[in-house]
């Protein structure tokens, strides 16, 4: 089932989610469900509260399905260590349309749990480094664009109000 996708504006995408304590068919079900709404609205990430779930899990698949073992969700995931520097454009299902520059480190090492409960450890670095730590911020209610200078943030707020009220921004 495709899950509707929460824009920014949103309050449930700026707070942080509570840990996943059940690994049960509802759960196993819900990432299902959120690999589906990420593969057909084109991510390479889907954090949980961005379909208003307010959960600490995200799913990812940097390689858009052509490689099973890219395909992980990560459940109460934890970063571990961080290495080396990486910047490069990011977007957001949830600020359609708006991409820029964001400064991460390159080497990332996350802790989580799979659907089953079961804990596990992978080090990941460009890409994948990059929406492990997106979208991990989002579980603490941080969205990308906290990492923009004051002026460029009030600039893309302004740009986003107007589609608001455009109606655009849906
Ligand atoms: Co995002």
């Amino acid at each position: 089932m495709i899950l509707p996708v929460v824009k920014y504006g949103d309050p449930v995408l700026t707070k942080e989610g509570s840990e996943v304590d059940e690994f049960d068919g509802k759960l196993a079900e819900f990432v299902e469900n959120m690999f589906e709404t990420m593969y057909t609205e084109r991510g390479c990430g889907l954090a949980a509260p961005q379909v208003a779930l307010s959960k600490k899990l995200f799913v990812m698949d940097c390689r858009g399905g052509k490689d099973p073992a890219h395909r992980i969700a990560l459940i109460n995931p934890r970063i571990v260590e961080t290495k080396d520097i990486q910047v490069g454009e990011e977007g957001c299902l949830s600020f359609p349309g708006i991409y820029f520059e964001v400064e991460r480190p390159r080497i990332v090492t996350v802790s989580a749990y799979d659907i089953h409960g079961k804990e596990f450890t992978i080090e990941v670095e460009d890409l994948e480094a990059r929406c492990v730590l997106h979208e991990t911020d989002h579980l603490f209610g941080r969205v990308f664009i906290e990492y923009l200078s004051p002026l460029k943030k009030d600039l893309i707020k302004r740009k986003i109000k107007k589609r608001i009220k455009l109606g655009d921004w849906e």
